[in-house]
C-alpha cells in the first residue's frame, strides 16, 4: 500500500506519516515545500505522478481567526486544493482520507452532533472545510470524511502547550467554560486512520478522544497532570472576544465507527497523560 499524506509537517499529518512508517507501508510525507495546495494543477500532478493507494489529506489552512480577513485565500487551501486532491484521487483509484473539523457544524444546544446532523458553519475556516467536505464526496466514490477537534500533537503548537506556557509566567488564568468539546491527540487518531485505510467501510466519521469537556476543565486536568500549581478561573466566551466566532457545542457522536466495526479512540484525560510523557521525551519546550 502507497500512502501519501498531506501537511506532513503539521500535528496531525506528522503523526500519520509516523503510524503508517510504523505498519510497514510506503508512505510519503508533503507539506507546502513540495506542492501548494493554492496550486490546484500542481496538486494534481503530484498526486498523479506519486500514484499513491491512498491519500490521507491532513493539511489545511488552519489559522481560524486569520481566516475572517482572508477568506480566498483559505478558501483556495481547504476547497480548491482539496478538490484537485480530490481529482486525482479518483484519476489514480486512490482512497481519499479528508480531515474535517466540528466547526462544520452551529454549535447550539448540548446534544453530540451526528455525522449527517444538519452542518452550519460560523466561520469562514468552517464553512471552507465544508466545502473541502463536499468537494469529496461529489468527486471520489472511495472517501472517508473524518471531523475532528482540539487537536493536540507533538508536531506543533496547540491548547496543552500554550497552557503549559503561560504557567511559567502566572498563578492564575482565565479559560473559557461555555465551549464544550473533545481533545484529539493526534498519536490515537493516526491509529485509526489508518485501520480505515485498511478497510472499504466508507463513510463521514467523527473521532476524537472520548469523553466531554471544556477548555476550561481541559486546562485544569493539564495542569494536574502536569503537576502545576495554576489557578483556572471559568469565565464565558465573551471575555475573550475573537475575530472568527466558536461554537458552544463541539460535541461529536461517535457510534458510526462502532456501526462500522472501528475502534473507538481512548478517554481524553488518558491521552493528556500519554502527550505529557510524550513532550518530555522529545526534550520540547512549551
Ligand atoms: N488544529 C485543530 O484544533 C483542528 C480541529 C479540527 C480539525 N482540524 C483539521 O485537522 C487537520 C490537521 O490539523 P493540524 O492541526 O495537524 O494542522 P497544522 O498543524 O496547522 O498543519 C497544517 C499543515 O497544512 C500544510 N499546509 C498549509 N497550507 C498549505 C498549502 N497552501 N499547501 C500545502 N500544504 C499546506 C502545512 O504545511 P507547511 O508546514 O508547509 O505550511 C502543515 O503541514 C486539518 O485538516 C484541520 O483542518 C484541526
Amino acid at each position: 500500500m502507497k500512502v501519501l499524506v498531506t501537511g506532513a509537517t503539521g500535528q496531525l499529518g506528522h503523526d500519520c506519516v509516523n503510524e503508517f512508517r510504523h505498519r510497514g507501508r510506503e508512505v510519503r510525507g508533503v507539506s507546502s515545500k513540495d506542492f501548494s495546495l493554492t496550486d490546484p494543477q500542481a496538486a494534481y500532478d503530484y498526486v498523479t505522478a506519486y500514484q499513491p493507494d491512498v491519500i490521507v489529506h491532513c493539511a489545511a489552512y488552519t489559522a481560524v481567526d486569520r481566516a475572517e480577513d482572508e477568506p480566498d485565500l483559505c478558501r483556495a487551501v481547504n476547497a480548491g486544493g482539496t478538490k484537485a486532491l480530490a481529482e486525482a484521487a479518483r484519476d489514480t483509484g486512490a482512497k481519499m482520507i479528508y480531515i474535517s473539523t466540528d466547526y462544520v457544524f452551529p454549535g447550539d444546544g448540548t446534544e453530540p452532533y451526528k455525522p449527517d446532523a444538519p452542518t452550519g458553519p460560523r466561520n469562514v475556516y468552517g464553512q471552507t472545510k465544508l466545502e473541502g467536505e463536499q468537494a469529496v464526496r461529489e468527486t471520489v466514490k472511495e472517501h472517508f470524511i473524518v471531523r475532528i477537534s482540539w487537536v493536540f500533537g507533538i508536531s506543533g503548537k496547540n491548547f496543552v502547550r500554550t497552557m503549559l506556557k503561560l504557567a511559567e509566567t502566572h498563578k492564575t488564568l482565565t479559560v473559557v467554560d461555555d465551549q464544550i468539546g473533545s481533545p484529539t491527540y493526534t498519536r490515537d487518531l493516526a491509529v485509526l486512520l489508518a485501520d480505515m485505510a485498511s478497510t472499504d467501510r466508507y463513510g463521514t466519521y467523527h473521532a476524537t478522544n472520548e469523553g466531554y469537556c471544556s477548555w476550561c476543565g481541559f486546562a485544569r486536568e493539564i495542569f494536574r497532570q502536569a503537576g502545576v500549581y495554576v489557578k483556572v478561573k471559568p469565565v464565558p466566551s465573551e471575555a475573550y472576544p475573537t475575530k472568527a466566532v466558536r461554537p458552544h457545542n463541539s460535541r461529536l457522536d461517535k457510534g458510526a465507527l462502532d456501526r462500522a466495526g472501528f475502534l473507538r479512540l481512548p478517554r481524553w484525560q488518558d491521552a493528556v497523560g500519554r502527550y505529557l510523557i510524550e513532550l518530555v521525551s522529545a526534550g520540547k519546550q512549551y
